[in-house]
């Protein structure tokens, strides 16, 4: 009666070979070694687990109990004091009306005052003024007027662009502003950061005394130590 080989066994009944070639191997000594190992992985992992674990935690507390939110800035309207240009200046007097919302419940701001806020045309300053100082409370509208001044040299060819721009009422600005700020955390104040923001819009005209309402297009902003 020919039975196939017992599970194991090489057809001549002699045990496997060891695979990956040959008796070297020390099985008792292999298996302690490998604890070792096993165990110093094992433990790194658990550490590491419960750092990752302890991280999430905290992210989770924090996103629930402050549900923290971007604030919404709009450029709404431009109060036109003074406007005048010609080749080779720009002179002008603006209050430009910012609409500032903080939906949070639970973050605020306080801004510093920051005089780099700036109104430029095609790359060429127009004018300049502060961000006000202010602490913006949570869930808090408030409307701020900048005034924008500043008598500067303007570039070559923008001129021409510029009263194209009038004629088609279609004027685009663009400001660029750095604010620090800081954030309110209940009553602890966060270190303090500086938000580079650079705001696209557009105004219909720049008639003198007019109030002209802003178009506002992209914001684009980072944050600097
Ligand atoms: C442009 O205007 C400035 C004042 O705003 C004046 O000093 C300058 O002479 C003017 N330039 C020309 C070429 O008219
Ligand atoms: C919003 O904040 C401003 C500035 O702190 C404050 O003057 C104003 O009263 C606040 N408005 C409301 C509705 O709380
Ligand atoms: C605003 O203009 C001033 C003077 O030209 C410049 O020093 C400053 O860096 C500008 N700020 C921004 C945010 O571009
Ligand atoms: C501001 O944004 C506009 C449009 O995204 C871009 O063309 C311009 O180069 C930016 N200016 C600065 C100073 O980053």
């Amino acid at each position: 009666m020919h039975r196939p080989p017992p599970y194991g066994m090489a057809g001549d009944g002699r045990p496997p070979p060891y695979p990956y070639g040959g008796g070297e191997y020390y099985p008792q000594e292999r298996r302690r070694g490998g604890n070792v190992c096993v165990r110093c992985i094992c433990c790194c992992y658990c550490v590491l687990f419960f750092i990752v674990l302890i991280i999430a935690a905290i992210f989770l507390y924090f996103f629930t109990v402050y549900d923290p939110k971007a604030p919404i800035y709009k450029f709404e309207a431009l109060d036109v004091k003074e406007f005048g240009y010609n080749d080779s200046n720009i002179n002008a007097d603006l209050i430009i009306t910012l609409r500032a919302d903080n939906p949070n419940k639970a973050i605020g701001f306080i801004y510093e005052e920051a005089n780099t806020f700036n109104l430029t045309y095609s790359g060429s300053t127009i004018c300049s003024g502060k961000f006000p100082s202010f602490h913006h409370g949570q869930k808090n509208v408030t409307m701020l007027q900048i005034e924008l001044k500043g008598k500067n040299p303007f570039a070559k060819g923008l001129y021409e662009s510029l009263q194209v721009s009038e004629s088609h009422g279609k004027v685009p600005l663009t400001i660029l502003a750095k604010v620090p700020f800081r954030f309110v955390l209940k009553d602890s104040k966060l270190r303090e950061l500086s938000i580079l923001a650079n705001v696209t819009m557009s105004v219909h005209d720049m008639k003198l005394g007019k109030k002209t309402e802003i178009d506002q297009g992209k914001i684009d902003y980072h944050f600097e130590k």
